[in-house]
C-alpha cells in the first residue's frame, strides 16, 4: 500500500476521503496551517494524524507521496519541498501558476528519481474516461477539431480569501481543465489567441483578473482547437447545456463529454448515435458530500492509477512535464490577453530556458 500524506485540507478532504476508502493507499498524516480545519477533518473522518506543520509530514520516513491542496500560488514551493525529502508528489491543478521554477522542479524530479504527477481530476471523471477510450479505439477516425469549455457559476468561490489576491486567475483556476482536455487530445499546441474580460459581477466583488475568456489554439500540424471559461454569472441548466463540455470532431464521428451531468455521446463510423448516462451508483463514487463542488472519486481513481504506476514503474500521467506544457500554454493565454495579440507557446518557454521539444523528451 502506498503510504500518503495530504497537505491542505480544504479539497484535501476530498482526498482523505479517497484515501481513506481505497485499497490501495493509506493515509498516514493530513497537514494543514489552520488548527481548526485539522480538528474539523479529524472529527469528520475519525482521523487523528495531523500537523499544523508542513515539515513534520516531509519529515516523516514512513509517507512515500505527498499530495497537495494549497493554494496554487504556493504549489511550486511545496513540490519543491517534497522532492527534497524524498517523496512522491500528486500536485492538485493548477500544477504552478508561472514557469519560473519550472526547470527547477523538472530536474528536482530528476535528480531525486522521484515522480510528480499532477491531479488533472477531470481527466478520471467517467465521461472524459469513456471519450478517451472511444477514441483510442478509433471510434471517430483521426482528430479534426476538439472544442472544450468550463462554464461555473463559482461566486461562491469569491469568498476565499486568496481568490480576490492579485495572485488568483481563473485563467490557471478553473481553464486548466479544458486546456488540459485540448492538450490530451493536441498536445503540440503551438500558438494561442484570445480575449476575456472582468465581468461587472466579478468587479463588483473586487475580482482582479478575467473571469469570462474566450480563445483559439493552433497546433503544429496545423489543426485548431477553441476553449472557453466564464465563472461569475449563472449558467443554463444541465439538461440544455454543460458546466463542462469537450467536443471531438473526427474524420469518422465526432463525441462529446459532459461534467456535472454525467453524460457521453458518441456517433461513431456507422453513423449510429449512442448516449450514455450514468447513474446513482457512479454519483455516489464521484460526489461523496453535499453537492457536486468536490471530487473524491476522481481523485481516488488518480490516486490508484499513480500507486499502480510507481508499482510496475510506469509514469503516471500528466507528468512534471506535461504539467509544465500546460502551464506554458497557460501563461501564453494570460499574455494574449494582455496584449490583444497571438503568442506562441515556444517564446514563452525560452524566456525560461525551457522549449516544446524539450518537454517531449
Ligand atoms: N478539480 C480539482 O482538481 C480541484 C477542485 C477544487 C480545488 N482544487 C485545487 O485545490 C487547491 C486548494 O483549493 P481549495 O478550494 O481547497 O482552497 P481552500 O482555501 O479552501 O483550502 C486551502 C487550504 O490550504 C491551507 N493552507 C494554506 N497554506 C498552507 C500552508 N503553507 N501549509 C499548510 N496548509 C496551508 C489553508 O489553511 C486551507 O485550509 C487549489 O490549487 C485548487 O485549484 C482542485
Amino acid at each position: 500500500m502506498l503510504k500518503i500524506g495530504i497537505l491542505g485540507l480544504g479539497e484535501g478532504r476530498s482526498t482523505m476521503s479517497a484515501a481513506l476508502q481505497s485499497d490501495k493507499l493509506e493515509l498516514k498524516m493530513v497537514c494543514d496551517r489552520s488548527l481548526e480545519t485539522c480538528k474539523h477533518r479529524a472529527k469528520e473522518f475519525d482521523f487523528h494524524q495531523y500537523t499544523t506543520e508542513y515539515q513534520d509530514m516531509l519529515n516523516d520516513a514512513e509517507i512515500d507521496l505527498i499530495a497537495i491542496y494549497t493554494p496554487d500560488y504556493l504549489h511550486a514551493e511545496h513540490v519543491k519541498q517534497a522532492l527534497l525529502a524524498g517523496k512522491h508528489v500528486v500536485c492538485t491543478k493548477p500544477f504552478i501558476d508561472d514557469l519560473s521554477q519550472a526547470s527547477e522542479l523538472i530536474q528536482l524530479s530528476e535528480t531525486t528519481g522521484k515522480a510528480v504527477f499532477i491531479g488533472q481530476s477531470s481527466r478520471f471523471f467517467e465521461p472524459a474516461k469513456r471519450q478517451r477510450k472511444d477514441f483510442e479505439a478509433g471510434l471517430i477516425g483521426e482528430l479534426i477539431t476538439i472544442e472544450a469549455q468550463y462554464h461555473a457559476d463559482h461566486r461562491w468561490f469569491l469568498e476565499k480569501p486568496w481568490a480576490l489576491e492579485q495572485a488568483f486567475k481563473w485563467l490557471y483556476g478553473g481553464l486548466s481543465h479544458p486546456v488540459d482536455f485540448i492538450r490530451w487530445y493536441l498536445p503540440d499546441v503551438e500558438e494561442v489567441m484570445g480575449y476575456g474580460m472582468i465581468s461587472s459581477n466579478g468587479k463588483n466583488a473586487g475580482l482582479k483578473n478575467e473571469d469570462t475568456m474566450h480563445f483559439i489554439f493552433k497546433a503544429a500540424d496545423g489543426r485548431i482547437a477553441r476553449v472557453s471559461g466564464c465563472y461569475t454569472g449563472p449558467t443554463q441548466p444541465a439538461y440544455r447545456d454543460s458546466g463542462m463540455s469537450t467536443i471531438l470532431r473526427g474524420t469518422e464521428g465526432a463525441s462529446q463529454a459532459d461534467y456535472h451531468e454525467l453524460r457521453y455521446a458518441v456517433t461513431d463510423k456507422t453513423s449510429e448515435e449512442k448516449i450514455v448516462v450514468w447513474g446513482d451508483s457512479t454519483l455516489k463514487h464521484y460526489f461523496r458530500f453535499e453537492g457536486q463542488s468536490h471530487h473524491a472519486g476522481e481523485y481516488q481513481n488518480y490516486l490508484e492509477y499513480v500507486a499502480d504506476c510507481l508499482e510496475s514503474g510506469r509514469t503516471a500521467y500528466p507528468d512534471v512535464k506535461e504539467g509544465v506544457g500546460t502551464v506554458a500554454l497557460l501563461q501564453a493565454m494570460d499574455r494574449s490577453l494582455k496584449t490583444g495579440m497571438p503568442v506562441k507557446v515556444n517564446d514563452i518557454l525560452n524566456e525560461y530556458g525551457l522549449s516544446r521539444e524539450a518537454l517531449k523528451a
